[in-house]
């Protein structure tokens, strides 16, 4: 059968039927800011993995971010953006379907749906709108309460089952799981249970590099690599990196920071290069400095290539208008089918 989509005559993008043997796969980003190694860890990287073997939707999460109400005159810049260092970090349009959410209306029908599902209460009680409510009093909207409904919409939408995120999102997937159970016992069996996808034992947290909390985009961006960091930027901010005067007692239990260290230079250097750290660890004589050296060195040379590629492509927007049609021709097609089971099912069924 043939899957994903090829060039037409005139340079448009044909779409061909997606492969029906393939799970479905979908993941989105928030188009908040500059993306950083939590999220190419976190998420692009398993879904670069991903893309051969799955049916995948991907997408820039645009109404999502306006839960915090970002300048208008900066959305096109930042889906660009993401698009842009998606695309540079190894994915390939042709094989998944690389979409803004808000080219698929059927994902907000699908959004006011499932609201009648959910409860006040529990969304509530969501880590994630606690923590927002601490940080902006002033700004507790009711899109902001509702955000794991419109993730679960997102989801649903394409009848997922696997979703690659990073362990901050695993309680928005349990609620995913949630509102597609309740839909299935009121109006009979329509939407698989999505589960948070991985490669590893564990769904990858790439923490702070001051060891206060997870790298984010928005807050301690000096503690924060993205990227769209350059070279120097990159090595000043691994130099700074919080560290301690190392272990006192052989085999130690690592601090959260210094794990957090082994994990880039997993992620970044050879497997030989983290292994000498590893047992100068575990000996006591390991020197902070120079496995910082070290690390900012190869995470240099591993963000280079996408920095500049992304850089290049962010200029040509007729390229990145061409992968966003496109992109959301392929995810239509595949919202509108599910819409026009849900609403069947609930009964909307008049002509
Ligand atoms: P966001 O930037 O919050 O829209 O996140 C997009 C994706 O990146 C989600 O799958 C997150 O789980 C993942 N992600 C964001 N920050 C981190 C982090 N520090 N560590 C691991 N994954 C992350
Ligand atoms: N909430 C996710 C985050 O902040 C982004 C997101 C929105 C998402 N919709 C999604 C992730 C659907 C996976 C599937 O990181």
């Amino acid at each position: 059968m043939l899957t994903g989509c090829q060039h037409g005559r005139n340079g448009r993008f044909l779409y061909l039927a997606p492969d029906m043997n393939k799970e479905i796969v979908v993941s989105g980003i928030r188009s908040t800011g500059f993306l950083h190694l939590g999220n190419y860890f976190g998420a692009i990287h398993n879904y670069v993995k991903m893309q051969q073997d799955y049916n995948c939707y991907f997408f820039v999460a645009d109404y999502h971010s306006l839960t915090t109400h970002p300048d208008p005159k900066d959305l096109k810049e930042n889906v660009y953006r993401v698009v842009a260092e998606n695309i540079a970090s190894g994915i390939d349009p042709e094989k998944a379907a690389l979409y803004a959410q808000s080219d698929v209306p059927e994902i907000p029908e699908l959004y006011l749906i499932l609201n009648m599902l959910a409860y006040k209460g529990e969304l509530e009680k969501v880590p994630t709108f606690k923590d927002k409510v601490r940080l902006s009093p002033n700004n507790v909207n009711a899109g902001l309460l509702t955000y794991p409904v419109l993730m679960a919409a997102d989801i649903l939408i394409h009848r997922a089952v696997k979703v690659p995120v990073g362990k901050d999102q695993e309680q928005h997937l349990e609620m995913a799981r949630n509102f597609a159970v309740r839909f299935n016992s009121r109006y009979g069996d329509f939407f698989p249970e999505p589960n948070v996808f991985r490669f590893d034992q564990n769904t990858v947290k790439i923490m702070s590099l001051d060891g206060e909390g997870k790298m984010s985009k928005s807050e301690n961006t000096n503690a924060t690599i993205f990227l769209s960091d350059d070279d120097d930027t990159i090595r000043k901010k691994i130099m700074k990196a919080k560290t301690d005067s190392g272990p006192t007692a052989p085999d130690s239990e690592m601090p959260e920071y210094i794990q957090n260290l082994f994990l880039l230079m997993h992620m970044v250097s050879k497997p030989e290069v983290t292994d000498t750290f590893r047992s100068a660890f575990n000996n006591c004589h390991i020197r902070y400095g120079d496995m910082k050296k070290q690390l900012a060195e190869d995470m240099v040379a591993f963000v280079k290539p996408i920095r500049e590629k992304a850089a290049e492509l962010q200029k040509d927007e007729a390229q990145i208008k061409r992968i966003l049609r496109n992109g959301a021709e392929k995810a239509r097609a595949s919202a509108a089918e599910t819409i026009a089971g849900a609403r069947k099912l609930i009964g909307i069924n008049y002509y």
